[in-house]
C-alpha cells in the first residue's frame, strides 16, 4: 500500500496525536511557567532584601538598647556613690552588679588608675581582696577609657577576673574616680544569637577592628573571617554596602548592615540571591515540579487519548482493507466522538457497498457477454483469475479446473504460440489471430484481443477470443460468389454499354426529331398567326373591296346612264351607292386599321408607357368608370373592394389600366354571355415585401379545362369570327409580366366563374421596360 510520505517520516495517528497533545501541553506549561517564575522571582528577591534590611536594623537597635541599660545602671552607681555612703562602696557596687547577669563586674579607680572598690557577683567576691589595691593603669582597659568623658565604651579585651571577651564601659565620677564596669561579650552575643531570625540568611557581628565576633549561623566564622581590609568594610565604612553581592565563605552573598555606635559594630545580614535563594529555588522546584507532574500525567494520559481518538478511524482502515481484499465486512462500529471521523466511516460504508455493486455488476456483464473473455495475471505465468460463462462454454473448461492456471496449463496453446500472439502487440493492445485448443483438443482459429492494464500496482491483461472459423468459411464462400457476381457484372456492363449505345443513338434521334417538331410547331404557329392575321383582316377589307365593287358597279353603270341621258334618279342612285360605299368601305378600313393597331399593341415594345406615382384604387376607379356605359343597360354589376389609400405602387398606371380593362370585359363579354345576371368583382390587399395582389372574379361561364393553359396565347379565342381577335389576354399577361414586373395567373372551373389574379410588385423594375416583349 501506499503511503504518502511526510517530511518526518509516516506516523501512526496515535503517535501523531500524542506529540501534538505533549507538544502542546508542554508548551502551555513552559509558557505559564515561564510566566509564574519572570512574575514572582523579582517580588521575593526584593521582599528578602527589605526582610534582611529590617532584621539587621532591629538588631542593632536592640544592641544600642542593651548597650544603654548597661549604661543606665553605671551612671546610677555613679551617683549612689557620689550621693554619700549609704553603704559600703564596695556593697554599693555589689548591689549593682547583681548576680552578674547585666554587669560582670563594677571598679572603682583612683584617679591613678588603682582599684578602690569592686562590685562581684556573689560567687567571685572572695576574689576582691586579690583586686583590691591593683593597678588597673597599665592595662587596656584603663588606657581606652582614661582619657574620655561621660560613659565611654572600650573595645575588646581580656578581662582580667574571668579571662573572658570583654566590653568595658567607663564613666568619671566628680572626684576624678573612674567607675568602670564589665560586660561580657558572650552576653550581648548571646542577645544576637537568640535575636537571629530563621530565614536562609546569616548575620554577622563585626567588631571596629573589622573581625566577625558574632556569627548567627551556628558561630561559624567568628575568629576566623576579618573583614577589615575588604571591599566590604570599606563599602559599609562608606554606607554603601546595602543591597550589594560581596564575596563570602559560601560564595557571592547580598548584603544588609547597621552600625551601632556605642561599640563601633557592624551588625552584617547576609543572604544568597537568585536559585541560592531557599525561597526562589522553592519556587523553581513547585514550577519544575508542576511540569514535571503534567509532564508525567500527558504522559500516562496522551497515548490513551490518541488511541481513544484513533480508534475509529483505525475501524475505517481495518474496514477499507477488508474492502480491498474483497473479505466481507466487518460490522458497523458505533459512531466515536469525532463527527468528520463518523461521516468518513459513513461514506466509506456507502463506497464499499457501491463497490461491491459495481463488482457484481461487472461479473454480470462480463459473464453475459457472449464473446469468450478472461482476466489473467501478467505478472506471475498469465494465471487465468476470471473467465466468463462464454469462455467456458467455448473452450469446453469447467471454471473451477481453469481458474488459476494458465492457458498454457491447460494446453489451450504452446508458450511458443502464447508468445506468438503477444508478439502482435502495439503498446498495451494486442490484436492477433492464432489457433487455440479446446478442452477436447479439437482445434479452433481465433482471433484475439488483448490488453494490458495496472491496477493496485500489479499489471494485469484482459483477452477476449473470437471463433473466427466460420467466419472464414463464410468469407470463401463469399469471396466465390464475389468471383461470380463479378463475372456476372462484367456480362451486365458489357450488355449495358451495348444498351447505353442503342439509347445515345435513339436520344441523338428525339432530339433532332423535337428540333424538327419545334420547327414544324413554330411553322405551324407562324401559320396560324398569319391565318389569324389574314382571317381577321379578311372581312373588313372584303367588305371594303365590296364595297368599294358596288361602287365601281354603281359608277359603271351611270357612265352607262350617262351615254343616255342623264336622268335625276340615275344620278340620285350613284350619289346613294357611293355614300352607302363609302361608308361601308370607311368602316370596315377603320375595323381593319383597329385590327392592324391591336397586332401592333401586341408586338409592341411598351418602355415608352408613362411611369408615375399613383395609389391602385386610383387606377381601379378610373377603369370602372370608363367602363360603366357599356354595362349601364346590362344585368350585370362591378363591385370593387379596393382599399382607396395604402396600397401606392410606382409603376406604369396606363399598362395596369389596360391589362385590368381586358379582365373585366372578357368576364362581360365570355363570361356572361347569355346569362341574365353575373358580378365582376375586383378585390385587392398588400403582401410581404412591398407587393401587391388584385384579383378580378366573375361568376360566370368559366373557361374549359382544354382552354385553361392556352388563353394567355395570342389568338386565342372562343369568339373567332364574333369581335373576339384571342390578343386581350395576351397583351394583359405581356404587360402584367415584361412591364409591371408581376405575375398574372387564372383559375377557373366550367360553369362556376373565373379568377385571374395579379401579383405585382409596389415598385416595377426599372430594367423590365427594355425586355422583349414576347409570347408567355
Ligand atoms: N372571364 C372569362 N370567362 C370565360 N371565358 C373567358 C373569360 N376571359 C377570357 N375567356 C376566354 O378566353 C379567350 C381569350 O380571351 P381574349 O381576351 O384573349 O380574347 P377575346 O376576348 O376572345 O378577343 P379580344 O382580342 O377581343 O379580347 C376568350 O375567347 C374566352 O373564351
Ligand atoms: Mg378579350
Amino acid at each position: 500500500m501506499m503511503l504518502v510520505r511526510g517530511r518526518w517520516g509516516v506516523w501512526s495517528l496515535r503517535s501523531h496525536l500524542s506529540v501534538l497533545l505533549m507538544l502542546s501541553m508542554l508548551l502551555t506549561l513552559l509558557l505559564a511557567g515561564s510566566a509564574v517564575l519572570v512574575w514572582r522571582i523579582p517580588r521575593i528577591d526584593s521582599a528578602s532584601r527589605q526582610a534582611l534590611q529590617q532584621e539587621v536594623g532591629e538588631m542593632a537597635a536592640r544592641m544600642e538598647v542593651l548597650l544603654g541599660n548597661r549604661q543606665a545602671r553605671l551612671q546610677l552607681l555613679a551617683a549612689l556613690l557620689e550621693g554619700g555612703p549609704t553603704l559600703a562602696p564596695d556593697a554599693l557596687l555589689d548591689q549593682g552588679v547583681g548576680a552578674g547577669d547585666v554587669l560582670s563586674v563594677a571598679y572603682r579607680l583612683s584617679p591613678q588608675g588603682r582599684v578602690v572598690a569592686v562590685g562581684l557577683p556573689p560567687a567571685l567576691r572572695p576574689r576582691r581582696t586579690d583586686l583590691l589595691g591593683s593597678d588597673l593603669s597599665s592595662s587596656s582597659l584603663y588606657r581606652t577609657l582614661a582619657g574620655r568623658t561621660g560613659v565611654a565604651w572600650s573595645g575588646r579585651y581580656l578581662s582580667v577576673l574571668s579571662g573572658q571577651l570583654t566590653a568595658g564601659l567607663a564613666l568619671r565620677t566628680g572626684r576624678g574616680e573612674l567607675l568602670v564596669a564589665e560586660v561580657p561579650f558572650a552576653m550581648l552575643l548571646d542577645t544576637v544569637e537568640t535575636a537571629a531570625g530563621t530565614g536562609a540568611s546569616a548575620i554577622w557581628v563585626v567588631d571596629q577592628a573589622g573581625e566577625v565576633i558574632a556569627d548567627t549561623d551556628g558561630g561559624r566564622d567568628i575568629g576566623k573571617v576579618n573583614i577589615r581590609n575588604s571591599p566590604l568594610m570599606q563599602a559599609m565604612v562608606q554606607g554603601q554596602a546595602d543591597g550589594r553581592s560581596f564575596a563570602f565563605p559560601d560564595g557571592q552573598l547580598r548584603v544588609a548592615f547597621a552600625h551601632s555606635p556605642s561599640l563601633g559594630w557592624y551588625f552584617v545580614g547576609h543572604a544568597p540571591t537568585g536559585m541560592a535563594d531557599p525561597r526562589i529555588r522553592g519556587l523553581v522546584l513547585a514550577v519544575g515540579a508542576a511540569f514535571l507532574a503534567c509532564l508525567g500525567i500527558g504522559l500516562l494520559m496522551t497515548p490513551l487519548w490518541a488511541s481513544y481518538l484513533g480508534r475509529p478511524l483505525r475501524d475505517i482502515a481495518a474496514r477499507a482493507a477488508s474492502t480491498l481484499r474483497g473479505e466481507p465486512e466487518p460490522a458497523v462500529s458505533p459512531p466515536g466522538p469525532v463527527a468528520e471521523i463518523n461521516r468518513l466511516a459513513h461514506h466509506l460504508v456507502r463506497m464499499a457497498a457501491a463497490m461491491r455493486e459495481r463488482e457484481l455488476e461487472f461479473l454480470a456483464i462480463f459473464n453475459a457477454s457472449p464473446v469468450p473473455m478472461a482476466v489473467t495475471d501478467a505478472d506471475q505465468g498469465y494465471r487465468l483469475l476470471h473467465v466468463n460463462d462464454a469462455w467456458c462454454q467455448a473452450l469446453q473448461f469447467r471454471r473451477e479446473d481453469a481458474i488459476g492456471r494458465s492457458g498454457v496449463g491447460l494446453r489451450l496453446f504452446t508458450a511458443a504460440e502464447r508468445d506468438a500472439l503477444g508478439r502482435q502487440s502495439q503498446g498495451d493492445r494486442t490484436v492477433s489471430k492464432g489457433t487455440v485448443r479446446r478442452a477436447s483438443g479439437e482445434r479452433m482459429q481465433t482471433q484475439f484481443f488483448g490488453q494490458r492494464f495496472e491496477l493496485g500496482g500489479e499489471r494485469w491483461l484482459i483477452w477476449a477470443l473470437i471463433d473466427i472459423g466460420p467466419i472464414q468459411r463464410v468469407a470463401l464462400q463469399l469471396r466465390a460468389l464475389n468471383q461470380q457476381l463479378e463475372e456476372r457484372v462484367q456480362r451486365r456492363t458489357t450488355a449495358l454499354a451495348q444498351a447505353n449505345a442503342d439509347l445515345s443513338q435513339t436520344v441523338e434521334q428525339l432530339r433532332s426529331a423535337r428540333s424538327e417538331l419545334v420547327r414544324a410547331e413554330k411553322m405551324a404557329a407562324l401559320g396560324s398567326l398569319v391565318a389569324g392575321v389574314a382571317h381577321e383582316l379578311n372581312t373588313p377589307l372584303g367588305n371594303g373591296v365590296m364595297a368599294i365593287s358596288a361602287m365601281g358597279d354603281a359608277t359603271r353603270s351611270f357612265q352607262a346612264a350617262m351615254q343616255a341621258g342623264v336622268r335625276r334618279e340615275d344620278l340620285r342612285q350613284l350619289v346613294e351607292s357611293i355614300a352607302q360605299g363609302t361608308d361601308i368601305a370607311g368602316r370596315n378600313l377603320r375595323r381593319a386599321a383597329e385590327l392592324v393597331h391591336s397586332f401592333q399593341q401586341a408586338a409592341a415594345d411598351q418602355t415608352g408607357a408613362l411611369r408615375r406615382s399613383f395609389e391602385l384604387s386610383e387606377v381601379v376607379h378610373e377603369m370602372v368608370v370608363s367602363l360603366q356605359p357599356s354595362f349601364a343597360r346590362k344585368p350585370w354589376r362591378i363591385e370593387v373592394d379596393v382599399p382607396a389609400t395604402g396600397l401606392r405602387m410606382d409603376s406604369y398606371p396606363g399598362a395596369l389600366g389596360q391589362a385590368l380593362g381586358n379582365l373585366i370585359q372578357n368576364a362581360a363579354l365570355h363570361g356572361f354571355d347569355g346569362r341574365s345576371h353575373g358580378t365582376v368583382r375586383i378585390t385587392a390587399g398588400a403582401l410581404a415585401d412591398r407587393r401587391i395582389w388584385l384579383h378580378v372574379v366573375d361568376n360566370g361561364r368559366g373557361i374549359a379545362a382544354e382552354h385553361l393553359n392556352r388563353i394567355f396565347d395570342p389568338f386565342m379565342t372562343t369568339r373567332m369570327g364574333r369581335g373576339g381577335t384571342g390578343l386581350g389576354l395576351h397583351i394583359s399577361y405581356n404587360a402584367v409580366v415584361n412591364l409591371l414586373g408581376g405575375t398574372l395567373t387564372v383559375d377557373s372551373v366550367l360553369g362556376q366563374g373565373a379568377c385571374f389574379a395579379m401579383r405585382l410588385p409596389a415598385e416595377a423594375p426599372r430594367a423590365a421596360g427594355a425586355a422583349a416583349v414576347g409570347a408567355p
